[in-house]
């Protein structure tokens, strides 16, 4: 939520901070702006819109600066306007800030300040903030940095924030609670970022802030100190693993389509070096410490939101065959409020793709405090439900930069099956025939993608639909929850899922000429009963699409749409394989309805507010 990147060094900082924002505008998209500093003097632009529409401003202005702050907007307080974009400045235009978070005490700062005379321009809690660090400066004789230190110390919410002033020109000041930053070291320059994606071609050396730090750069160095209480903090860099390509859309249209494309290899890259598909033994390093203690937890609870949550919903299904432990799936901002029952015999797994999500976040505290042992499956290294789980799994997905997940999602599966492994009993099912089938699905997935047609001609019959319904049951229930999410998230269609069992409980009485149906029919115990709910929907003349891996006569005869899944060598594979047909169905939908797949309104990737 909301892309912030700051540059120090002695280039000019508009390009640099231009190509940053681009790259973060997967975060928020409803503004951008630049701010610049050169010899003392602030000029900056700002916009509602896209960072393309921002970048037109800047090649008709002569914006220059060897510091400079950069800000891409997902607006929480206030429209998404160009008062409202940041960067934000206080009444001297002297200090100017970029955010992101929410800062949830702004309402009682700000009647504060406008007692004492200060007034506002925009609505953001933002601007307070920088009013704040303000008055803090110019009546206490601090130095900068010990101004927004002592301004956060105040405020209550989440920040990741990076600021300068003028009148302490050559100095960023950058601070984190709740929020990701990144700082990067270059020879002679420091980047600071909400991710590495703005760094990486710049420098692969690289500190990730943690919760409580504030940083001053300056062109002699940097110091690291805790915001609370002042102490200096000595960190090591790492090495970003990220590369430019990974990050770039190549030929292809969309960062989506790239990423439904990825899972050609991606799946199998989660898996790889981490399983022998021979016997079906898997061995996670990341856990191996604490799997004693979850081979006897007596309970597991999975968290997440979204996408992730879902893949918990397969997880639990995973889990609970081959490891025999109860799963409970929850979504994380539900089981962050509530009063759940755990204790130091429960094992809490939050999934998160970007490991940022504050809901998801929180429920890890929770779970901690409640002394439940903690696992982290995580996309993006290093994030912070990453680093505050007591121990965890990265799903090695690559970036995932289309707002919509796709490849992280089947991914998060594969870790949530080779987790199901490494719980089970000796005597459990060994999982031998599963993992050599999803180690090797990089072939089906192709087949799906080459044999896209059938998705096409979906897309082109349904394309003007308001709803869609899709139905399906066992673990073909998350994958029609899935796919009425994807469905949602980049056509703007409304669509439901449901266990297809239940239509008849409710969501039979939508059913007409227009409304496309949309069953998950796998060739298993499953399929008699599916069929039986296909014909139900044909009854009342709704459009049916039936996705399946059993194309036999009597579903050829009761469907109008048939999406042909690739035959596989374990029941488990259809439910993954479905999936991704769903993502290509909800892309080719969005195309014709000519939406913005990677940018759908009012979304951001990574969701760092409640
Ligand atoms: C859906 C989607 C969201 C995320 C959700 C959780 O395509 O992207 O529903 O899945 O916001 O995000 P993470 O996994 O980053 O915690």
């Amino acid at each position: 939520m909301c892309g912030i990147v700051g540059y120090l060094g002695k280039k000019d900082s508009v390009p640099i901070i231009l190509d940053g924002l681009h790259r973060l505008e997967y975060r928020g998209y409803d503004s951008a702006g630049i701010a610049v500093m050169e010899e003392g003097e602030i000029q900056f632009i700002k916009n509602a819109g896209k960072v393309s529409d921002l970048s037109r401003l800047i090649d008709d202005s002569v914006l220059k600066g060897s510091i400079g702050i950069g800000h891409t907007r997902w607006a929480t307080h206030g429209e998404p306007n160009t008062v409202n974009s940041h960067p934000h400045f206080d009444r001297t235009g002297k200090i100017g800030i970029i955010h992101n978070g929410i800062i949830e005490n702004y309402n009682s700062i700000k009647e504060v300040l406008l007692n004492k005379g200060f007034d506002f321009k925009s609505e953001t809690d933002t601007e307070v903030l920088v009013q704040l660090i303000s008055e803090i400066y110019y009546s206490d004789g601090l130095s900068f940095e010990q101004a927004v230190q002592s301004a956060l110390n105040q405020v209550v919410g989440a920040y990741g924030i990076v600021a300068f002033c003028s009148d302490e020109p050559n100095k960023l000041v950058a601070a984190r609670h709740g929020s990701p930053l990144v700082f990067g070291i270059g020879d002679d320059e420091y980047f600071i970022a909400s991710d590495a994606s703005p760094i990486v071609e710049h420098t692969r050396k690289v500190i990730y802030l943690d919760e409580g730090e504030i940083i001053t750069i300056t062109q002699s160095g940097y110091e690291i100190r805790s915001i609370i209480n002042d102490n200096i903090i000595n960190k090591i860099s790492t090495e970003i693993e990220l590369s430019i390509d990974e990050i770039e859309k190549g030929e292809f249209p969309h960062h989506m389509l790239k990423e439904i494309h990825d899972q050609v290899h991606t799946i199998t890259d989660t898996m790889r070096g981490r399983i022998d598909p021979s016997d079906g033994s898997a061995h996670l390093g990341g856990i191996a410490e604490q799997i004693d203690r979850i081979k006897n937890a007596h309970r597991i609870y999975i968290t997440a939101c979204g996408t992730s949550w879902h893949a918990g919903l397969m997880g639990k299904y995973l889990i609970e065959e081959y490891a025999r432990i109860p799963v409970h799936v929850e979504y994380a901002s539900e089981f962050r409020y509530r009063n759940p029952i755990i204790n130091s015999k429960t094992v809490v797994i939050a999934i998160s793709q970007s490991g940022e999500t504050a809901d998801t976040l929180a429920a890890i505290k929770k779970a901690k405090e409640f002394g439940a042992l903690t696992v982290g499956i995580c996309n993006v290294v290093g994030s912070t439900i990453a680093r505050e789980t007591d121990c965890g799994v990265y799903t090695h997905a690559g970036p995932e930069i289309g707002v919509a997940s796709t490849k992280a999602f089947t991914s998060q599966v594969a870790v949530l099956f080779l987790l199901s492994l490494c719980f089970r009993k000796d005597n459990g099912p060994t999982g031998k025939n599963f993992s050599e089938a999803l180690f090797n699905i990089g072939e089906q997935v192709k087949q799906i993608l080459k044999n896209s047609d059938s998705i096409k001609d979906v897309a082109n019959a349904t394309f003007n639909s308001d709803n869609f319904l899709y139905l399906g049951r066992g673990m073909n229930f998350p994958v029609a929850l899935e796919g009425a999410l994807k469905l949602k998230e980049i056509s703007y269609i409304h669509a439901e899922g449901y266990p297809a069992a239940e239509m008849k409980h409710g969501p039979i009485a939508l059913i007409d000429e227009k409304m496309p149906v949309v069953f998950i029919a796998s060739n298993d115990e499953t399929y008699a009963k599916v069929l039986s709910n296909i014909q139900e929907v044909k009854a009342r003349n709704g459009i049916v699409i039936t996705l399946t891996d059993h194309v036999s006569n009597e579903i050829k005869k009761i469907s109008d749409f048939i999406i042909e899944v690739p035959k596989s060598r374990h029941p488990r594979i259809f439910p993954i394989l479905a999936s991704i047909s769903l993502q290509l169905l909800a892309y080719e939908l969005a195309v014709l309805r000519e939406c913005n797949i990677d940018r759908p309104r009012n979304l951001a990737k990574s969701v760092t507010v409640e």
